[in-house]
């Protein structure tokens, strides 16, 4: 058990990536609070992996506040938080509206600083030696052409986890950042039905391709990005710093 007796949030946490590592948390002994959108969401998979659930909005100020407070005092302090809520979007240039920037800026971007600032803050406090790990994306290593807003946001996450790993680690609290490939689940069949809107292809069939394209030889699971989750909450990461890792199979060297 290497998180036994850690306490750790998860944000977006309802269903897919989260959900994964909430319940590799929990194996490994750690307390976790599945923090969500959709409060719903979030319940069912909190009783699903033995957690507490907490309705959380990254993109607003108040809401992350009142998360954290809320965690603190049902678990009584936050050890380890993944910064994991995310939306996709995409369009091409000319159709990207100011709106649709924005909202993918304020939760994937804002929602990873603020929750961050929120949960250091508590941390400093208490002076816990905790761990943040922020989802980046492959997406942040390099623009795609129909996904500039998105890649741009996650862009900005890894640059993010550079400034926040530099400046924390004098309080011997790590951040640090996963950037997966292409992860089945919910997440990429909204991204499929955008290319077969866009491409023209039939429902599927940008799965598929992805998954053929990927050198290990299929798309990512939910679990095949457990091992970092853990390892980067645990002892054996303390001297990694505001370092992004890719878990892709070998989609991207970067
Ligand atoms: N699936 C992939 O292929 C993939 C690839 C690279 C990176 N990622 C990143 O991994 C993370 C998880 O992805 P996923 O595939 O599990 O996504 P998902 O869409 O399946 O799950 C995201 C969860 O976040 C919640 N959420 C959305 N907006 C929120 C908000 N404002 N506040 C709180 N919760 C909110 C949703 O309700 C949902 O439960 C994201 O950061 C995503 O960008 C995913």
């Amino acid at each position: 058990m290497r998180l036994k007796g850690k306490t750790a949030l998860i944000t977006g946490a309802g269903r897919g990536i989260g959900l994964a590592f909430a319940e590799a948390y929990v194996a490994e002994g750690a307390v976790v609070a599945l923090a969500d959108i959709d409060l719903s969401r979030a319940q069912s998979a909190a009783a699903q992996v033995g957690g507490i659930a907490v309705q959380m909005d990254v993109g607003c100020q108040e809401s992350i506040v009142s998360a954290v407070d809320e965690t603190t005092r049902q678990l009584g302090q936050i050890d380890i938080l993944i910064n994991n809520a995310a939306i996709f979007s995409a369009a091409p240039i000319n159709e990207i509206t100011r709106d649709d920037f924005q909202r993918v800026f304020d939760i994937n971007v804002a929602g990873t600083l603020f929750t961050l600032q929120a949960v250091a803050a508590h941390m400093k406090a208490r002076g816990i030696k905790g761990r943040i790990i922020n989802m980046a994306s492959q997406a942040g290593r390099r623009g795609e052409s129909l996904v500039a807003v998105y890649c741009a946001s996650k862009a900005a996450v890894i640059s993010l986890t550079q400034s926040a790993g530099l400046n924390l680690i004098a309080h011997g609290i790590n951040v640090n950042a996963i950037a997966p490939g292409v992860v089945d689940g919910d997440h990429w069949d909204g991204v499929d039905a955008f290319f077969a809107k866009y491409e023209s292809k039939a429902p599927g069939q940008k799965k598929r391709e992805v998954g053929d394209a990927v050198p290990y030889g299929r798309m990512g699971t939910a679990k095949d990005l457990t091992g970092m989750a853990v390892f980067l909450a645990s002892d054996e990461a303390e001297y990694v710093v505001a370092q992004t890792y890719n878990v892709d199979g070998g989609n991207w060297m970067s």
